[in-house]
């Protein structure tokens, strides 16, 4: 089950990787809400923020932290985001709220990656929490019929609709020994946007609440 205390706690213990000047990749969810509420305390010491979704960008406006666009900050030292599984590689499952597609831009886009989680996200094997995909909408069916072809069982998220447009498919029943590899094969396959594995691109850096990760 998850800790909302814990989830407060890595939220504010992130705040130890912002450094002045900073602008900040922020990511998305319930635990980077505690993360936000804890930057707002030192935004005068920071340029702002580069968000991933729009629940994101609404929290930081509403506390006075500049929104800027990625594509006029240039590359980020530092990325905050949560996540819905994470094996001892630093390996995760993301895209449980929604917002994986700009979460994997903003954290390709950044030197380091510091994930903020509760101890229920912590896995020996992903896939327990099925794997979000984000799909272009005629391409549904079509992703449905591959995940069925290697094993999976695919559920559409019925009446999401993500920041851009798309819709999700989430994966029940990998094992995902390999996530990397998976994450791979997916990426070929046209239709699909972002796959919720972040296995080519790990987190650096894992708090679970605030103790940091081996
Ligand atoms: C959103 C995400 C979140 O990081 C993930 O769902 C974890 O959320 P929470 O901190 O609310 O448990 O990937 O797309």
């Amino acid at each position: 089950m998850s800790n909302a205390n814990e989830k407060r706690q890595a939220g504010e213990a992130a705040i130890r990787y912002v450094e002045d000047g900073a602008i900040v990749g922020v990511g998305t969810g319930s635990t980077v809400a505690f993360f936000i509420d804890a930057l707002a305390d030192l935004k005068q010491r920071i340029q702002g923020a580069v968000s991933s979704s729009e629940q994101s960008t609404a929290q930081l406006k509403k506390l006075g932290i500049p929104v800027l666009d990625l594509n006029a900050t240039g590359p980020l030292t530092l990325y905050v985001d949560g996540a819905d599984e994470c094996d001892p590689y630093k390996r995760l499952i993301k895209g449980g709220g929604a917002a994986l597609t700009r979460e994997k831009i903003v954290a390709a886009a950044s030197e380091k990656f510091v994930c903020i989680i509760d101890s229920s996200k912590r896995v020996e094997l992903l896939g327990k929490f099925p794997v979000p995909i984000e799909v272009i909408p005629m391409a549904r069916s079509l992703i449905g019929r591959e995940i069925v072809k290697r094993g999976g069982h695919p559920v559409w998220r019925d009446g999401v609709v993500t920041d851009n447009g798309n819709w999700i498919i989430d994966v029940h029943g990998w094992q995902i020994v390999d996530p990397a590899a998976l994450e791979s094969e997916l990426n070929q396959l046209p239709g699909i946007v972002t796959v919720g594995l972040f296995a080519r691109r790990p987190a650096d850096v894992v708090l679970i609440g605030d103790q940091l990760m081996g």
